[in-house]
């Protein structure tokens, strides 16, 4: 990696997936970029780096690309333009979405490449016809080269903002770039709608993030592609309401060696990333996605006086008079001195694609400064914006939130040639956890 220039022209967003989220991201960005809303939860926008030189806002510290210098295209399996799904997903007020109402309906997804044993809740109208997996990945290709050809943009990053697939492990099909290849001509019934979309970016070189848990590109397949391809990726499952707050508040609990006898969490939402979910086999994807993150941070193994026995369980319920304002409730039951049982409650009554849209403009505006700066592969210092961040192989993923933001901002600071940082290899997951230890630990 290598100290990136300015940006040059426009950057073209691509979100296969213009639901909720997605058309909350866009319309965050048009109203932002007038000045007429501020973007809230966006570290790039609002949060702070600290050097040497004191502390920079990472818009100034870094060069990214300008708000008012992206284009915004995507794909869907119903033919809503950007308005339109807007007003139909609810999160928005009628006022902030008439205030950009005209940009949002020229906005018109293209066509999506659509399987649907894939989702089984979702009947697509909107979908392109294709002979087998292989022509439909030729013409998400077209699409690509020609939305960045009609919007006069320099290059393009993808974030996957499609709906939640049903849950999968890879097969032979994915362990090599020639497999998959095979697999696409012959329409192998293992390669996903998702994957699709992913193997059209890499082979446009343009880098791919991934929002939901199935596996679009956490597969060696992919990832020998994106190698190949000297494209950066990232995954997957954006981190926003539950799992955002079970890893700042594991982290502390830990900190102070308080034992868990178990975590219950449960969720009610009732948008159509709810619906999705009502699906057995989707909702097994997003469990997967969500069960790994506390034993990641406590290490019950090491620790098994204090975790070995704890229970952790995640539901979900669809239920839609709520829509988009999801409601969580955490019920942790820990103990402390000698073994004296306490519990805590959360009740988080969150706003689920208010909390995923910053994610999204992070997430296309730093891969697309990794690609400037030559960053190929996996790109495991994003993994502060995933519930199951994909790590590089042999490497443990690292889910607690301020080791994350660490690896984030010291990726930043090595980039722009922090001659210290620079000169150190990138930490290991034990040196962060000391690091972070000596930052948790009250003073002596
Ligand atoms: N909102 C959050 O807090 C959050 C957090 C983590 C992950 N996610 C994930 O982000 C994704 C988007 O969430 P959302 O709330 O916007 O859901 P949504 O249902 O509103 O939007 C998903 C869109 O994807 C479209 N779609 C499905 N398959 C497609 C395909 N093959 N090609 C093109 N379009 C396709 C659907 O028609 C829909 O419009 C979901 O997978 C969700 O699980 C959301």
């Amino acid at each position: 990696m290598h100290t990136p220039d300015k940006p040059q022209g426009k950057l073209a967003v691509l979100l296969p997936g213009m639901g909720a989220v997605a058309t909350t991201f866009i319309a965050g960005v048009l109203l932002a970029r007038r000045g007429l809303a501020a973007p809230v939860g966006s570290l790039t926008q609002m949060g702070s780096v600290r050097t040497r030189d004191g502390s920079h806002r990472v818009c100034d510290y870094v060069p990214l690309q300008p708000l008012d210098r992206i284009e915004f295209g995507g794909w869907d399996i119903f033919p809503e333009s950007a308005f339109e799904a807007a007003e139909h997903a609810k999160v928005l007020s009628d006022k902030h979405l008439a205030l950009v109402r005209d940009e949002l309906s020229a906005i018109k997804p293209m066509r999506g490449a659509f399987y649907p044993e894939w989702v089984k809740r979702l009947s697509g109208t909107h979908v392109k016809r294709a002979p087998n997996k292989a022509d439909m990945v030729e013409q998400l290709r077209a699409d690509i080269r020609e939305f960045i050809a009609s919007k006069g943009a320099d290059r393009a990053v993808a974030i996957w903002c499609g709906s939640t697939e049903v849950h999968h492990v890879p097969t032979a099909v994915h362990q090599s770039v020639a497999a998959f290849e095979d697999g696409l001509r012959k329409s192998d019934a293992a390669i996903s709608n998702s994957q699709l979309y992913a193997w059209a970016c890499l082979q446009e070189g343009v880098p791919f993030a991934n929002g939901a848990p199935n596996l679009a590109v956490d597969f060696p397949a992919a990832q020998a592609l994106a190698r190949e391809q000297r494209v950066p990726v990232a995954g997957k499952d954006f981190k926003t309401g539950q799992t955002l707050m079970k890893t700042i508040l594991a982290p502390g609990l830990r900190a102070r060696s308080l034992g868990l006898h178990g975590w219950y969490s449960t969720n009610i939402l009732g948008n159509r990333d709810g619906e999705v979910l009502d699906d057995p086999g989707a909702f097994k994807a997003k469990e997967a996605s969500k069960l790994g993150v506390l034993d990641s941070i406590l290490e019950p193994a090491e620790n098994p006086d204090l975790y070995g026995d704890m229970v952790h369980k995640v539901r979900i319920d669809y239920y839609p008079p709520r829509g988009d304002s999801k409601e969580g409730w955490d019920c942790i039951d820990l103990f402390g001195w000698l073994g004296y049982s306490m519990a805590i409650k959360i009740d988080f009554l969150c706003r689920d694609s208010i909390l995923a849209a910053p994610l999204v403009l992070d997430l296309a505006l730093l891969l697309d400064l990794s690609k400037r700066s030559g960053g190929v592969g996996i790109q495991d210092w994003l993994s502060f914006y995933f519930k199951a961040p994909m790590a590089r192989p042999g490497d443990a993923s690292v889910h607690n939130l301020f080791l994350q933001m660490r690896m984030l901002k010291n990726e930043l600071r090595r980039l722009m040639g922090d001659r210290e940082l620079a000169a150190t290899p990138s930490p290991t997951e034990q040196e962060l956890s000391e690091e972070f230890e000596q930052i948790a630990a009250p003073a002596a």
